[in-house]
């Protein structure tokens, strides 16, 4: 796995800072929110939504980060089938979680890319009228996007417009493992 990488972009270290930095911002954000509403922080009003199969590894690290009662629902969306580098538009797959009415949800994904996942998560999530809908991603891509939608509320790096792998993100469905986020070397994309 490791002769198939180029060249790290994020390292394990700095990814490990950001996220408990991230962390701190959404609890501090979705606490202020539940004083406001004069919910105490066990009242389980918060529901996080990761979009599977990119944001395990991220929604792993960030939940613990998050001190509150909250619930996990997870959405899957397929956008890159198989050996794809670009995107070929988002389907969901399977059940988005009922019962988001009247919840603060939190969206998690890995990567803000082209904009057409999040744009139709968002859509489908605030048709159930969450009482407040945030949107956290570890990598935003540098380039314009194909669909209009909103900038997401939390971001952990900003990124040159490339394909990377690892701490959750594939290429065919390998390379999640990996611990840092890394450019692939080209080799490694047609073995
Ligand atoms: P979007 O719908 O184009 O914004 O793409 C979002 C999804 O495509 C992400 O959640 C990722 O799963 C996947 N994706 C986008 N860019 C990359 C990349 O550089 N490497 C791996 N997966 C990516
Ligand atoms: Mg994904």
């Amino acid at each position: 796995m490791v002769r198939d990488v180029d060249r790290v972009l994020v390292s394990r270290q700095a990814i490990a800072v950001r996220v408990r930095e991230l962390g701190r911002r959404l609890a501090r954000d979705l606490e202020n929110e539940l004083a406001r509403e004069g919910h105490a922080d066990d009242a389980g009003r918060v529901v996080l939504v990761p979009i599977l199969t990119g944001s395990i590894v991220f929604v792993a690290d960030l939940l613990r980060e998050l001190p509150m009662k909250l619930s996990v629902g997870v959405v899957a969306i397929s956008s890159y089938p198989g050996r794809s580098v670009e995107s070929k538009g988002a389907a969901i797959r399977g059940e988005l979680p009922p019962n988001l009415a009247g919840r603060h949800v939190v969206i998690v994904d890995d990567i803000f890319d082209s904009g057409q996942t999040l744009s139709l998560v968002r859509r489908l999530i605030e048709a159930q009228r969450p009482a407040s809908l945030r949107v956290c991603v570890l990598l935003r891509k540098d380039k314009p996007r194909a669909v209009p939608c909103p900038e997401p509320d939390y971001v952990g790096f900003d990124i040159p417009d490339e394909f990377v792998v690892g701490y959750g993100l594939d290429f065919d469905g390998y390379y999640r493992n990996h611990p840092e986020i890394v450019s692939l070397r080209g080799a490694a994309r047609t073995h």
